[in-house]
């Protein structure tokens, strides 16, 4: 595919690398005098610009109405007054996306997946269409930084991503503490159970539960910025920084703060020297960072998206992984922070403390994260950080090597007659390592969320909660589910398992088994299971299991038939027809 849009240049005159390679086809000479004509309506300066600056895309995940994505504009103009003022031609353009949180637990939500593959292929389109010779993009929200890479890994030119950085900390007054988005979500369960109090510290405590609610709406989220805990946003950040494709510090640097700023300024430089040094993306998604992101997302407690968003980068870049690799790195790497949703930390606590290039240096050092990859910089992981502070000795949110959270990660990959291609699994130890319960299924999230509301989940006997047919192509959209989790937690129900084919928002915790695969939709196990039928969920044997005979599942699923498509046309149509199986990243370029 990819000798259908690259460049026959490989060296300039002098024998170094040709910068405006791809621009050139449209620039020398006067080989195309409308394609130059519109580039100086647009803004090439002059005829030396137009035939020798390299042309740079800057691609912001922009719009308004979410507080991850709203400032990504601003960004992208501070980007672009870099690149221009070092001699090159910059390009802003916009990608679409929608907001995890605004959507969620609604029939939006069965867009947000897709949005990754919509990001991908703008990018892509722009990069290559426009002739660009490098590419910069500006991703906010969960989606937006997968997308932006397989973008990458697509047109494959030099590339780097500024993450839009996370947001500061909310604080309530009514409730007297620290807030966020999650803290929202879970009061929805305390309020649908009435169990919505404020702290009875001595302090007011008059206040009803539509108040409380109140307070903590207005003041989770004040301002620009990704949510602010180890959840999707800051994993895939994360992930990607260790992985080369960022500046060092920008998955921790706030939004906010000065140093986003500067990083956009350090972007154009760091542009620079992949066109010089031709550091292209095949040369940086290699199966070494992935590891590298493994790692990260293992030792942070990551989100379980990133399972499906690695798989999907992967695919993209032509690197072999599989679900293997990430039960082999989660077996030997500790889950060291205590970040949310599962800890009391942000990532905003953590940039106080150094921030994600101090917790690199610090995994370098014990031979844990592989410090020799290339970046972004035109240096090695490891130099990047080599003058960073290291992590100070008083600090408390990353627990020592020696005495970790647990002693290998959170992530753990689960497969059995319940899910015989595989199931990706939470698991930080605080719920138990294993859970067996009655099965009650639900044919859709938002049956099990009007149960919820019902206050219909009774506490007592074990149950393992089935939300199904809310896979890739069944849901479809495979969408992200926080509502009943984030309820569950806010009720104070510790008798439930929850199990899906669907997703679990990054900002879920307990015990929650998602990817379920082969999904319901194809015919997978998890259709034919039935209410009653005893689930066991064993993250010490990786295995989640029915106990139904195959025989009984043989007999149920000749009775099954495969449920009627709700969606038959529009963008959510062509997804379904598309998308792979999430064991392979839910990609829609795998045929
Ligand atoms: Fe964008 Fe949470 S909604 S990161």
């Amino acid at each position: 595919y990819l000798d259908f849009v690259r460049s026959s240049e490989t060296t300039g005159v002098d024998g170094k690398p040709m910068l405006n390679k791809y621009s050139t086809h449209l620039t020398r000479e006067h080989d195309f005098p409308g394609a130059q004509a519109m580039l100086f309506a647009a803004g090439v300066p002059d005829r030396q610009a137009m035939q020798t600056a390299p042309h740079v895309g800057i691609a912001s995940v922009w719009w308004e109405g979410n507080p991850c994505n709203m400032h990504l504009l601003d960004l992208g103009k501070e980007v672009k007054k870099a690149v221009t003022s070092r001699g090159m031609l910059a390009w802003q353009y916009n990608t679409v996306g929608v907001s995890d949180a605004i959507t969620m637990g609604n029939q939006g939500m069965r867009f947000s997946l897709q949005t990754r593959e919509i990001i991908a292929d703008s990018v892509e389109t722009v990069t290559c269409a426009q002739a660009h010779d490098a590419n910069i993009t500006i991703p906010g929200c969960d989606k937006n930084m997968p997308g932006c890479i397989m973008g990458m890994a697509r047109h494959n030119r030099p590339s780097l991503m500024i993450y839009g950085g996370t947001i500061d900390k909310g604080y309530s007054k009514l409730l007297r503490k620290p807030v966020n988005i999650v803290t929202c979500y879970e009061a929805f369960g305390a309020y649908s159970y009435d169990t919505l109090r404020q702290p009875d510290d001595g302090g007011d405590t008059s206040k009803t539960k539509d108040e409380i609610i109140d307070d903590l709406e207005r003041h989770a989220c004040p301002g620009a910025g990704a949510c602010g805990g180890m959840y999707t946003a800051n994993t895939m950040a994360t992930a990607i920084e260790s992985m080369g494709l960022s500046l060092p510090g920008s998955s921790s640097t706030p939004a906010n703060s000065p140093a986003k700023m500067r990083e956009c300024a350090k972007a154009a430089d760091a542009i620079k020297v992949c066109l010089e040094q031709e550091i292209t993306p095949d040369k940086l998604l290699t199966k070494e960072s992935f590891e590298n992101a493994l790692v990260m997302t293992m030792a942070l407690g990551g989100s379980t998206n990133a399972v499906l968003h690695f798989l999907a980068m992967a695919v993209t870049a032509g690197v072999e992984l599989t679900l293997d690799d990430f039960q082999r790195v989660s077996n030997k790497i500790p889950f060291l922070a205590d970040l949310a949703p599962s800890g009391k930390y942000l990532m905003a606590d953590l940039y106080e403390i150094g921030g994600v290039p101090s917790v690199q240096k610090l995994l370098i050092a014990a031979g844990l994260l592989n410090g020799s990859i290339p970046t972004v910089t035109g240096k090695t992981l490891a130099e990047n950080v080599e003058n960073w502070p290291s992590l100070p000795s008083d600090q408390v949110i990353i627990k020592d090597l020696k005495s970790p959270i647990k002693s290998s990660g959170h992530i753990q990959i689960l497969k059995g007659n319940f899910a015989p291609a595989g199931a990706v699994a939470k698991i930080t130890g605080k719920e138990g390592l294993r859970f067996s319960g009655k099965a009650r299924c639900f044919e859709k999230e938002v049956q099990l969320n009007e149960a919820l509301n019902r206050g219909d989940i009774p506490h007592g006997e074990n149950l393992v909660l089935i939300v199904r047919y809310e896979g890739p192509k069944g849901g479809p959209g495979m969408p992200e589910q926080l509502k009943a989790s984030a309820a569950i937690m806010g009720a104070g129900l510790k008798n439930i398992a929850l199990v899906t084919d669907g997703r679990y928002s990054g900002a879920s915790h307990g015990f929650i088994v998602g990817h379920v695969c082969p999904e319901a939709a194809v015919g997978g196990p998890i259709a034919l299971v039935q209410d009653g039928d005893v689930v066991t969920i064993d993250a010490e044997t990786n295995s989640i299991s029915v106990d139904v005979s195959d025989e009984e599942l043989e007999r149920r699923r000749k009775e099954w038939s495969p449920p009627r498509m709700v969606v038959t046309r529009g963008t959510l149509a062509k997804y379904a027809a598309l998308v792979s199986d999430a064991s392979h990243g839910a990609v829609t370029d795998l045929f």
